[in-house]
């Protein structure tokens, strides 16, 4: 932790690492920032925003000062307006030379009582920076009515900023639920806002085609819909022979085009994903002849079928190849961004292995293996990608049988994956599912809508992207959190997988290793929370609550009960007896024996006398379960 530069300058200029500001000095003002900046040296009084605050600026720059002005329209009431020359207001310059600290991303936020200027080599740090002077107007900016009698004031300080990696993404999986253009759209706003800048869309998958592809309607008009199902994911009955495929929809390229713009708009790239070979069921059941069984096909349910029914394309056969590649040609049309995913995970090989085309593929080429034929499948498809003018990314099994020449690897079973593409000199992105799946439970399981395996907040913020072994650390471009939807069915609940887990990635991306600090995290994701209240974006408090870990020294032992928190500052009150516990009942310390005869846990944490987690209750049955699951 930095320690707090009291300069004895006239204008009391201080330097400070934001979150120890407040402890040690008292008084100055309580930053808040996510992700934290580089630096930030602050000054005496307040900016205060009116309306008839001009925003400086070159023309080519108004896209990015109408989006403050529109930001600001609603909750002020005021029509900002756009000027060239002001002495006054905020102005937003392009820097005349280039600052190498800044690099492309970064910028330097100087707010005075009479002025704000933003400098930047790019536009996108002059975008980032309005990031941050958002974060430090009032929560109130982000109504969506209008605030009466607020004071849009803004501490002032001067931030330096920049980003420790150039690859900041968040991935939404569209295919196992589908979210409307205006849903992803809010995410790609939410994303950027915290300083994000490549949003990864995973756009197909065996439970739908989710993007319109003109010279193969069949995708669309049959990929994108599946029978309707609720229920836990994979125990659903299949489709039923006839019955009606209501669920789904898919992005016409108008939509695809409009959200590219939004993007871009907002600094953010989008890497469309094509998931090849395997998890293509949704494809096959439009174009069964792909695949090696020839089918028929439905578009999966959530029923369990994998390795039990084909879900990859032959790579035996010539036409899964022209296929690909005219939907390679359109994506690479929609897309101005530089990588196109093609997946490459999860691929059951059970059915290449019995087919004659597979076969005389692997003859043919002097393949040894399944995994060498998708290689080869893998290989071909960057040929292609390539000849569209883009580059290739894939999950981490593009390694297996040998990695394609150029390809990029998104490291998802944990590093070692980026590690093995990084030593053959490959660009990596990191997203391991022991940090970055944001489709796991944050919280105990009893609290929490169904879902699997554990990815707490705490260890999103203990993410560390480049691993001690790396001898170019170069290699790794960034990393990204993945949020695939099996158990999300809905976009509010898309937001409460979200955040705050994505606050400690964009902080683990954005800001030097160096200031990580939890306690300052969490204080700053507090106050990203109630401004989410005011902007009506979903989040999760399970952080607040306790999770249960059920221990027995061994099978001839009764079960006991240990708590666990991810805050310091909790108090865990339970009861066994049925009822609702309150700061009155019992605290708890230490390993909990079960009490005789006892059917049912429940508990609930407490923050200064105050409840702040929810009341969670479990039966001692379930708890005997996850004894016996381990
Ligand atoms: C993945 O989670 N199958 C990339
Ligand atoms: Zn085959």
């Amino acid at each position: 932790m930095k320690k707090i530069l009291l300069l004895a300058t006239a204008c009391l200029l201080q330097t400070f690492s934001p979150y120890t500001a407040m402890a040690q000095t008292g008084q100055a003002p309580q930053l808040d920032l996510v992700p934290l900046p580089v630096k930030v040296e602050n000054h005496t009084g307040v900016f205060t925003l009116t309306a008839n605050t001009p925003l400086v600026s070159a023309p080519s720059l108004t896209g990015i000062t109408e989006l403050f002005a529109t930001m600001l329209r609603a909750p002020s009431g005021f029509q900002l307006l756009h000027a060239t020359h002001n002495s006054k207001g905020i102005h937003f310059d392009l820097s005349p030379t280039y600052n190498k600290t800044l690099g492309e991303e970064g910028y330097i936020l100087d707010i005075t009582p009479t002025r704000i200027d933003i400098s930047a080599n790019r536009p996108a740090g002059l975008f980032y920076a309005m990031q941050s002077l958002l974060q430090l107007l009032p929560k109130e900016v982000e109504g969506h009515e209008l605030a009466a009698h607020q004071r849009w004031t803004i501490p002032c300080v001067k931030i330096t900023d920049y980003p420790r990696f150039g690859w900041r993404g968040l991935m939404l999986d569209v295919s196992r639920h589908y979210f409307p253009k205006e849903a992803v759209k809010k995410y790609i706003d939410q994303l950027a806002r915290y300083k994000m800048n490549v949003f990864h869309w995973h756009l197909t998958d065996d439970q739908g085609w989710r993007i319109e592809i003109k010279s193969l309607p069949e995708l669309t008009t049959i990929g994108a819909w599946r029978a309707p199902r609720m229920g836990a994911w994979w125990t659903r009955e299949p489709r039923a022979k006839g019955e009606q495929v209501t669920y789904g929809g898919y992005y016409t390229q108008e939509e695809v085009k409009e959200i590219v713009q939004y993007a871009k708009t907002r600094f953010v790239t989008i890497l469309p994903e094509i998931d090849v070979p395997g998890h293509s069921l949704a494809a096959l059941a439009a174009y069964p002849q792909l695949s090696c069984t020839g089918g028929p096909f439905d578009v999966n349910v959530g029923n369990v079928f994998y390795a039990r029914e084909d879900n990859a394309l032959c790579p035996g056969n010539e036409q899964s190849f022209e296929l690909m590649d005219k939907v390679i040609t359109e994506i690479a049309g929609l897309f101005p961004g530089p990588y196109i995913h093609i997946g490459g995970d999860e691929c059951y090989k059970g059915f290449w292995k019995k087919c004659e085309k597979c076969r005389k593929r692997m003859a043919d080429e002097k393949l040894q293996s399944a995994e060498e034929l998708q290689s080869y499948f893998i290989r071909r498809m960057e040929k292609i990608i390539i000849s569209k003018g883009k580059k290739m990314i894939g999950w981490d099994e593009i390694l297996e049988g040998g990695l394609a020449p150029e390809a990029t690897v998104m490291s998802w079973r944990g590093m070692q994956g980026g590690l093995n593409a990084a030593k053959m000199k490959h660009p990596v992105i990191m997203t391991p599912d022991s940090h970055c799946y944001l489709d796991l439970y944050q919280g105990d399981p009893a609290g929490e809508p169904l879902t699997y395996s554990m990815l707490t907040l705490t260890s999103c913020y203990k993410f560390e992207p480049v691993p001690n072994e790396i001898t170019d650390p170069s290699l790794i471009l960034g990393g990204q959190g993945n949020l695939w939807t099996e158990s999300v069915p809905n976009y509010r609940h898309a937001e409460y997988m979200t955040w705050p887990r994505a606050f400690a990635l964009c902080e683990v991306f954005w800001s030097p290793k160096s200031a990580r600090n939890w306690d300052s995290f969490i204080s700053r994701m507090e106050t990203q929370l109630a401004r989410f209240d005011v902007a009506h974006v979903n989040y999760a408090r399970s952080v607040y609550d306790a999770a249960i870990k059920p221990v027995k020294k061994d099978s001839s032992q009764p079960m006991r009960i240990v708590l666990t928190r991810e805050l310091d500052k909790l108090d865990i009150y339970y009861t066994f007896d049925g009822t609702f516990p309150d700061n009155f009942s019992p605290k708890y310390t230490d390993t909990l024996n079960i009490p005789k005869g006892a059917d049912t846990f429940r508990m609930i944490t407490y923050r200064n006398n105050k409840p702040i987690g929810k009341m969670i209750t479990t039966s001692i049955k379930e708890l005997e379960k996850r004894i016996e699951k381990k």
